[in-house]
């Protein structure tokens, strides 16, 4: 199942970077030209490299930027992708954020397009809706199967923590459902487990006493339509305190690419859930 996904992407991938190169712009990922509309000014295309420059970079990323984003959204280049494809919504977690290949399933759109059932505003929050036939394009985009772009990144075979959800040593006011790692490429399902990833609390009065962190139990799993994304959930809400995520990255067992690519080292961020006021 995983590995069939990533063939699919990475066929989406390739045979972009075989037909696009030499046949000009305007190709979505199927090679089928893209309408503007009728506008003529549009230069969005339905590949997310052109939705990044178009929408993401200059009108999502004002807000949903930093430590700070909007539900842990952030949409400047380089955390979208990761944060959106087959992330669950945090205003209505039965839906994903992008959902690859059902765009009136996808929450972004909902709220992009403002539907009656949204929670919250309109986005962009407060300005002039996008226009059609760029939300076009983002639909079609999610159509194709909302493959990532450009095919070099994917293909430089680093594997590596790309960013996460808390971000190393943040404080969220209140305990995260979820934790997000997004990596550089699709983690292989099978290494994902209760020793290569571990939540523990590093403040507790547990820690205090014996000098040692105290586990947390929680459960790991990569997002169900984006194998590059680890989702780690706490059986339990987490008290206020400092936690640590550790990913051993090295040794048998340790988190590997499909590619048999480990981390290389173990990898570790903290964050702190605030006490409530
Ligand atoms: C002016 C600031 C601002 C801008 C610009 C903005 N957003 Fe938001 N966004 C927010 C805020 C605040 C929330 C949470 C409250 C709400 O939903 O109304 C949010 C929530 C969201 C959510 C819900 C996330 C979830 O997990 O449930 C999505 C999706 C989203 N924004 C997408 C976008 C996209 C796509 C754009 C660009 C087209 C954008 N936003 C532009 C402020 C902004």
């Amino acid at each position: 199942m995983q590995i069939d996904r990533y063939r699919f992407w990475s066929a989406l991938l390739l045979g972009c970077a075989a037909g696009c190169a030499g046949n000009g712009q305007g190709l979505d990922q199927n090679g089928q030209p893209i309408s503007d509309g009728g506008g003529g000014t549009t230069a969005i295309t339905a590949d997310f490299q052109s939705i990044q420059d178009n929408v993401f970079t200059p009108i999502c990323s004002k807000c949903h930027i930093g430590a700070s984003a909007p539900e842990g959204l952030q949409l400047d280049a380089g955390h979208s992708y990761n944060l959106l494809v087959g992330v669950a919504s945090v205003e209505q977690p039965g839906l994903q954020r992008v959902f690859p290949g059902n765009p009136d399933s996808s929450y972004m759109v909902h709220k992009i397009e403002g539907l009656p059932g949204i929670t919250g505003g309109q986005m962009p929050l407060g300005e002039t809706p996008l226009p059609q036939t760029t939300i076009d394009a983002m639909r079609q985009w999610i159509t194709n199967g909302a493959p990532n772009a450009p095919a070099a990144a994917a293909a430089s075979g680093i594997f590596a923590v790309q960013t996460t959800v808390p971000l190393d040593k943040s404080i969220v006011r209140s305990a995260p459902a979820r934790i997000l790692v997004a990596f550089t490429a699709d983690v292989d399902a099978s290494l994902v487990n209760d020793t290569s990833v571990t939540l523990e609390r590093i403040d507790g009065p547990q820690s205090v006493v014996s000098g040692a962190a105290q586990r947390m139990p929680a459960r790991s799993a990569l997002a169900a339509h984006n194998s590059a994304v680890l989702v780690i959930t706490p059986d339990a809400v987490l008290a206020p305190g400092i936690y640590r995520v550790t990913l051993r990255g090295s040794g048998g067992g340790g988190l590997a690419n499909m590619s048999a690519a480990a981390l290389g080292a173990d990898s570790t961020f903290e964050f702190t859930v605030e006490a409530a006021p």
